[in-house]
This record gives structure tokens, C-alpha cells and sequence, in this order.
């Protein structure tokens, strides 16, 4: 993978090698969805797949490759600019590429990953000049695994190998995460910030979000396996369905805090101060949601520490229909994944996983039964939406890291 990149790395930037390449991993989440941005608890990890980003200042002109070899799968061929030094990104699995001489001049119509550059590079602040980038790997894009915050959290370290500065990897995480903020205008939590920066191998990381302090748990139970599904579909309005998402659970904070003041986000409600509340329908049904979620993450990580898949099982079947029915983040085609895992015999369980709307399942599944299941994952959806679903193993990864030149 990374020799792919470093051969088109020479055909369109020259020999000489990037001054940083940095591995970023992509984010899976064992339950804690929709808890970040209430204040909760989470239980993400990194995964092995991920992706690597190449970075050099561009200093010297351009020996840009028109009329070289240029790589089949870049396009189209850029021309030179006049021996002035440019910024040239290139999303190599995306066959894009961008050259500007100016951040302002940047056309960003439908390069949502430059945006993201764009974004870390602003709240860098830092500014190194133009800048040679080239990103790809194996992380599936738009797939719920967050390469957007890999992307962001991979650049954001580059930089700062580049600049020599001595930020610490949470400080990296809480820029990252305001890239989605201010930029994007995603009203994100920071969980997967801080797993693509923190993560160790092995582990997954139970993080409380308020406090943003996290421990190191193992998610490994003997005989089984975690793995995920991928849907393959993205659906519209994803972000504006989330935004709403994070709007109403303020609100809820807002008639709950009437009565209770101590209730600075749903992290510090009950479901008694719910009733109490007299909460519209679906705010309840959000509140309730979030307050059960942030439970069932405390009781996953006794699940992990007992080695109990059972219990680990049906808290993921829990927490599926919340998502499903409660705060509604669901679709057809995470729900058909998920509902077939629940009921798939050596399946212990499986649930939505990330924002929603699409993306992937995650399930536990006794080793014995998982070629089976796959099978039956595969044959079952193909037969309902007419394509196959992706499945992804991983294992559990470190964190964003510097791993050349
Ligand atoms: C997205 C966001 C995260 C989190 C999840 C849902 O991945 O980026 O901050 O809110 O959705 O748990």
C-alpha cells in the first residue's frame, strides 16, 4: 500500500521523498453512540485499516509531470505553474488532485477531503507555506469508520513533525475535533478524534467525554471475533440529520434544567428527572436513549472485563434498537445487518455503528460461526438491495503515528 503511494509520490512530485509519512487509523466503536457530544461515555478503538499521509513543503518549483509517465490513475495532468511553488493534494484512492497557488483560490466544489485540509490547516495556524499532499490507504471512505478524522488527525500531526512543535496528541485530538465544528459545521463529539490520535493496540479506550480522561480496556473475548459489516450506502442529509440530533438533545437540557440545575447535559439526567420533565415525545425518547446508552457502555466494559460475550451480545442488541427506534439514526440497510446478526445462531450480537444513516454494523460472532455468517450476511442483502455488503476484519490498532521517511 504504502510503496503504491510512494511510486506515485515520485511521478508527481520527483524524487525527492515526503519530509513526513504518517499512518492514520480509522475509528471502530464497540457501543457509546451519540453519548460524546452529551457529555457520556464511549468505547472506541482504532482499527488496522487506515490511512497514510505524505507530506513536503513546496519550496522548490514544481518539476510537475506533464508529458511524463504519469501514473493511469491520476487525473487529469495538471500543467506547471510557471516555476512558482503551489500547493498539489492528491486523494490518490479518490483519483482527484488539487493545484493552487493560494489557500483562497482553492475550488472546492466537490472535494469534500480538501476541505478537510483546508479545515486542519486553518486551525494549525502554523502556517509552512504551500504544501505537496498526497493521502490514500485502506480505509473505506464514507463507511462510518471516520476517515474524515483520521484524514484530519493524520495532517494535523504532519504538521506538526514539520513545524517541530511540541503539541501533545490531545491537543492534536481537540483541534481535530474543531475542525468538524468550525469548518465543516458538523456539531460533533470527540470521540473519534481521540481515538485516531490515542488509541493503543490491543485495546479499546473507555473515554468520558466531559472529563476527557480514558482507560485502556481489552476487547477481546476468547472464541470470538468483532467485525464489521459495511452497508456500502451513505444516505443524504447525514450531517444535517446529526446537527438535529445534537439540537434536540440541548433542548432537552434546556426544559429539563428548569427543574433540575445541576443538569449541564443529559450526561447528568436520570429518567426519573425525565418524567418529572414533562418532556415532548421525542425528546424523551432521545433522552432516554442517551441516558440508557451511557449506561450500557459501563456495563460493556464489566461485560469485556468478565470475557462475557453474552452479556456483550445483548447489550450491542440494546443499543441497536435504541438507535433504531429511539433516536432514529437507523436505516433499511444497517437495520437488515444488524437484525440478521441478532438472529444468526454464534452471532452474539450486532448494532449500528458511527453517526448512522449508513455505514457499518459491528458484531461479536463466535469464531466458529463467522464463515457461516458472512456467508449468510452476504447471500441475505445481496438478495434485498441487489449488492453485496463489504466485510472487515480488523484488529486494533495504535493511533496516528509518524512512520517515515
Ligand atoms: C460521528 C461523530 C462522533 C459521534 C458518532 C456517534 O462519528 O463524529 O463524534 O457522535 O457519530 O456516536
Amino acid at each position: 500500500m504504502l510503496d503504491q503511494l510512494s511510486k506515485l509520490w515520485n511521478t508527481a512530485f520527483g524524487s525527492l521523498p515526503p519530509e513526513v509519512i504518517v499512518r492514520a487509523p480509522g475509528r471502530v466503536n464497540i457501543i457509546g453512540e451519540h453519548t460524546d457530544y452529551n457529555e457520556g461515555w464511549v468505547m472506541p478503538g482504532a482499527m488496522s485499516r487506515s490511512l497514510y499521509i505524505l507530506v513536503s513543503k513546496a519550496q522548490l518549483p514544481n518539476p510537475l509531470r506533464r508529458g511524463s509517465s504519469s501514473p493511469e490513475s491520476i487525473s487529469p495532468p495538471f500543467p506547471p505553474k510557471g516555476g512558482k511553488s503551489s500547493h498539489h493534494w492528491i486523494a490518490a484512492d479518490l483519483n482527484e488532485e488539487l493545484q493552487f497557488d493560494h489557500l483562497e483560490n482553492i475550488p472546492l466544489t466537490q472535494s469534500i477531503w480538501a476541505k478537510y485540509i483546508l479545515g486542519a490547516l486553518h486551525v494549525y495556524e502554523n502556517d509552512l507555506g504551500p504544501l505537496h499532499i498526497m493521502i490514500g490507504g485502506d480505509l473505506p471512505i464514507g463507511a462510518g469508520v471516520s476517515s474524515s478524522s483520521s484524514l484530519v488527525g493524520g495532517l494535523l500531526l504532519a504538521l506538526q513533525r514539520l513545524t517541530g512543535d511540541q503539541k501533545t496528541k490531545q491537543e492534536l485530538a481537540q483541534l481535530s475535533s474543531r475542525v468538524e465544528r468550525e469548518i465543516i459545521g458538523l456539531q460533533g463529539g470527540i470521540m473519534d478524534q481521540y481515538a485516531i490520535m490515542l488509541s493503543e493496540a490491543e485495546k479499546v479506550m473507555m473515554l468520558d467525554c466531559r472529563k476527557k480522561t480514558f482507560e485502556f480496556i481489552s476487547a477481546s473475548i476468547p472464541g470470538t471475533q468483532w467485525v464489521l459489516l459495511n452497508t456500502k450506502v451513505k444516505h443524504q442529509l447525514i450531517d444535517s440529520d446529526y446537527n438535529q440530533r445534537a439540537a434536540q438533545c440541548k433542548q432537552a437540557v434546556e426544559i429539563i434544567q428548569k427543574q433540575f440545575s445541576g443538569v449541564k447535559s443529559l450526561r447528568d439526567a436520570d429518567e426519573d428527572m425525565l418524567l418529572k420533565s414533562n418532556l415532548p415525545e421525542v425528546l424523551y425518547r432521545r433522552s432516554h436513549f442517551v441516558i440508557e446508552e451511557n449506561r450500557r457502555v459501563h456495563e460493556m466494559k464489566a461485560a469485556l472485563e468478565n470475557k462475557d460475550a453474552i452479556k456483550a451480545g445483548h447489550l450491542l442488541q440494546a443499543s441497536h434498537y435504541g438507535l433504531q427506534y429511539h433516536y432514529e439514526v437507523s436505516c433499511d440497510e444497517l437495520n437488515h445487518l444488524a437484525n440478521l446478526a441478532n438472529q444468526t445462531d454464534g452471532v452474539y450480537g450486532g448494532r449500528m455503528m458511527g453517526g448512522g444513516f449508513g455505514g457499518c454494523v459491528i458484531c461479536l460472532v463466535a469464531d466458529e460461526a463467522m464463515v457461516a455468517f458472512e456467508k449468510k450476511a452476504m447471500d441475505s442483502y445481496q438478495k434485498q438491495f441487489g449488492f453485496e455488503p463489504e466485510v472487515i476484519h480488523f484488529s486494533l490498532s495504535r493511533g496516528a503515528e509518524v512512520i517515515g521517511p
